[in-house]
């Protein structure tokens, strides 16, 4: 069998709990600076796209900002763009919410990004409903969770339809036939149960047809959309066993849609730690969790789960004999837990009370997600035995250090997988469909 090639992204860090901003080595997460180091080190590596994340609400404790939102998180779309132009190869995926949005506007921003990029533009559609988040917003917290997907699913359709209400040749501009562009270009009408719109769509027919489309929710109903209509998943999904259980699960849904296996790929987001041998990177691993687990998130992170103020409570000491208070809960925002809490307490109980953990080792253990330990050489023999087995397609990473928390894996790990043959040298196509090799949408019918 052919070896399988590897699809690498780069996620940016900030909000999330793998960023140390108190590390003196990171730097501004807002500063243009910084976006351009990371995104430059990922395409200097020849990764497929370069990843933004979406907040629409800073994350609350009891009413004080959550310690990991450092910066918050600027707007997709406009970094983007910014990134587009110094950089020349490298995809652009932007998160944007399918909730809070129209689909009229985020057509246009995305086909947008796919002119200004030369076809580099991708959509991570997100589904996130909550009615806190909703209080930023002109309608508030107005879709029920059971109709987050029926919006999505008629929101990506919407968008499809203004991207294809404008046919490859619309634009003519043509002096002698005193033509600029076919009569019809551009008109759409969609009339569906979440949107009854209709006009003229702005912007011409994109590089790519249609910007790729990455999905990252991880329900049933999450998992449908994505095999009916992604090209990407990006998933939570990195751990060996569970990544495979994940990957057969999503690859045996896309017959049904008469799509094959491999037109979606399947991306978990992982972290890596490299050292000189691999009890030096065993050891810096260790620390890092340190680092990103403090006595005060260990504990924050519990009273998500608790519902209670644990402040009273000694991280390095024993859970907390209080049960769990399973009402509305104290954190809010991005990232709530939706499943039974009480059932992942007492999960968490057993095993502390088995491995004799404390609050900060249990935080440490509940939090981590697949990290690839050691040295260059095992890192990237981890990475090729991972996606030869089907457990990913490849892997977006989220580096702990911003910006420059992807250099070293560019410089010492990326050359042994080329050496491998195992992922591209140099990019062969200039788009991000190219990188990722899915092709592109059919061509919508001439505008007769
Ligand atoms: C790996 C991963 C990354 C996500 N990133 C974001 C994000 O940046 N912004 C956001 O609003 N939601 C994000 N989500 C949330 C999902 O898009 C989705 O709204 C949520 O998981 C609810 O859908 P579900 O019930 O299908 O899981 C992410 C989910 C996953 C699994």
């Amino acid at each position: 069998m052919p070896v399988k090639q590897i699809h690498l992204a780069a996620h940016f860090p900030g909000v999330n709990n793998t960023t140390v901003w108190s590390d003196p080595r990171s730097g501004s997460q807002i500063d243009f600076d910084s976006f351009v180091h990371l995104a430059r080190t990922a395409e200097r590596g020849k990764f497929d796209f370069f990843f933004l994340a979406e907040g629409l609400r800073l994350r609350e404790m009891k009413g004080r900002i959550h310690d990991l939102d450092v910066a918050g998180r600027p707007e997709s779309l406009t970094v983007l763009s910014a990134l587009s132009a110094v950089t020349t190869r490298l995809g652009l995926a932007a998160t944007v919410n399918s909730t809070f949005n129209e689909p009229y506007e985020v057509a246009r921003r995305l086909a947008t990004l796919d002119h200004l990029s030369g076809g580099r533009a991708a959509w991570n559609v997100v589904t996130s409903y909550d009615a806190f988040t909703g209080e930023n917003f002109r309608r508030g917290g107005y879709l029920d969770e059971a109709d987050r997907y029926n919006r999505a699913r008629e929101f990506l359709h919407t968008a499809r339809e203004l991207w294809d209400s404008w046919a490859p040749r619309d634009l003519v501009a043509d002096p002698a036939a005193g033509e600029f562009a076919r009569a019809g270009a551009g008109t759409f009408a969609h009339r569906g149960t979440q949107f009854d719109i209709a006009g003229r769509f702005t912007v011409p027919r994109g590089p790519q047809g249609h910007p790729v489309i990455i999905q990252a929710g991880d329900s049933d109903e999450g998992r449908e959309f994505a095999a009916a209509d992604a090209d990407v998943i990006f998933s939570r999904h990195g751990r060996l066993d569970d990544g495979r259980a994940f990957y057969k699960d999503v690859k045996s849904r896309l017959a049904k849609y008469g799509r094959r296996s491999d037109e979606l790929k399947i991306l978990p987001a992982v972290t890596y730690v490299l050292g000189d041998t691999e009890q030096d990177a065993a050891e810096r691993a260790a620390e890092i969790r340190r680092a990103q687990v403090t006595p005060r998130n260990a504990l924050v992170f519990l009273e998500g789960f608790w519902g209670r103020d644990l402040s009273g409570y000694d991280p390095d000491g024993p859970l907390p004999d209080v049960e769990p208070d399973l009402g509305e809960g104290v954190s809010k925002g991005r990232a709530q837990f939706r499943g039974d809490r009480g059932e992942v307490v007492r999960t968490w109980r057993a095993l502390a009370a088995e491995r004799g953990l404390s609050i900060r080792e249990l935080v440490i253990e509940a939090t981590g997600r697949q990290t690839f330990i050691g040295t260059p050489r095992s890192v990237a023999g981890q990475i090729d035995e991972f996606v030869q087995s089907d457990a990913a397609d490849g892997f977006v990473f989220v580096p702990h250090l911003t910006p420059g928390g992807l250099d070293d894996l560019v410089e010492h790990v990326v050359p042994l997988l080329q050496e491998k043959g195992v992922f591209r040298a140099d990019y062969t196509g200039p788009t991000l469909r190219d990188h990722l090799g899915i092709g592109g949408p059919r061509a919508p019918k001439e505008t007769p």
